[in-house]
């Protein structure tokens, strides 16, 4: 048995770790009762916000009784299918937690896309996104990183560590990825010098024009929507 105190002391180390510092805005997206949740808020101090997002009243109910126990005042509950949204303004995140969701967020589903472009969407350029890949086996993980990759994240670095997962802790990863500012714009860019590279001198396609236009007016519309959208 762990007493709570030590978790959350845990979590904290395992946040600071990774960055967390004075002043940030985290999102600890599906928050649970918010041991993580508590973690950031200490390390981002009270000019930093902490935004808890879950669907679970009751989780979020148990993370109020210890945000009130500790008179916390920098963390805003929200109660919100992070599928449908996440309800924060564009490129405003410091740093997403998203640890030991994939219970509910599978790879490859679309539930985990719609999340990762919410997520791409409310993150700063360059914000950190932090994973605990928690109920992944090897081929999910693999799966995974490349559709962080195809989403518009790096993975910066990955280590194996002690975490605190469901009440003990455990031995676990750390993903750590980042934003990759203006990915569409840098994908689209990349595909049309491609094409132009490969058109022949004479006589080009149809097809091929018709795809280099097409891929040019995607480019104007990615340029319109920079950062919020891959
Ligand atoms: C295993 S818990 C992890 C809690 C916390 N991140 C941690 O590591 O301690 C997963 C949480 O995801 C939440 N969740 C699942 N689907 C969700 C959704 N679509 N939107 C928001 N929260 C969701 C669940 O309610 C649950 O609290």
């Amino acid at each position: 048995m762990y007493a709570k105190g030590q978790l959350q002391k845990h979590a904290e180390e395992i946040l600071k770790e990774i960055g967390i510092q004075q002043s940030q805005r985290v999102l600890d997206c599906c928050c649970g009762s918010g041991t993580y949740t508590i973690a950031a808020a200490q390390l981002v101090g009270e000019n930093g916000l902490v935004y808890a997002i879950d669907t679970n009243s009751e989780k979020l109910n148990d993370l109020r009784q210890r945000i009130n126990s500790r008179k916390l005042q920098n963390i805003k509950i929200i109660e919100e299918d992070v599928e449908l949204r996440v309800p924060l303004q564009d490129s405003f995140i410091d740093i997403v937690l998203l640890y030991d969701i994939f219970w509910y967020f599978r790879p490859a589903e679309n539930k985990l896309a719609a999340l990762l472009r919410e997520v791409y969407r409310a993150a700063k350029p360059n914000a950190l996104i932090s994973v605990y890949p928690a109920h992944l086996d090897l081929d999910e993980l693999k799966n995974f990183k490349n559709e962080m990759e195809n989403k518009g994240f790096s993975l910066e670095n990955e280590y194996s560590r002690q975490l605190v997962h469901e009440g003990r802790i455990e031995k676990g990863k750390l993903l750590n990825f980042k934003k990759i500012e203006n990915y569409q714009v840098k994908k689209l860019e990349e595909q049309i010098a491609d094409l132009k590279a490969r058109l022949p001198a004479h006589s080009v396609s149809p097809a091929m024009i018709d795809r280099l236009e097409k891929l040019e007016e995607e480019l104007e519309r990615a340029k319109r929507n920079r950062n919020s959208k891959w």
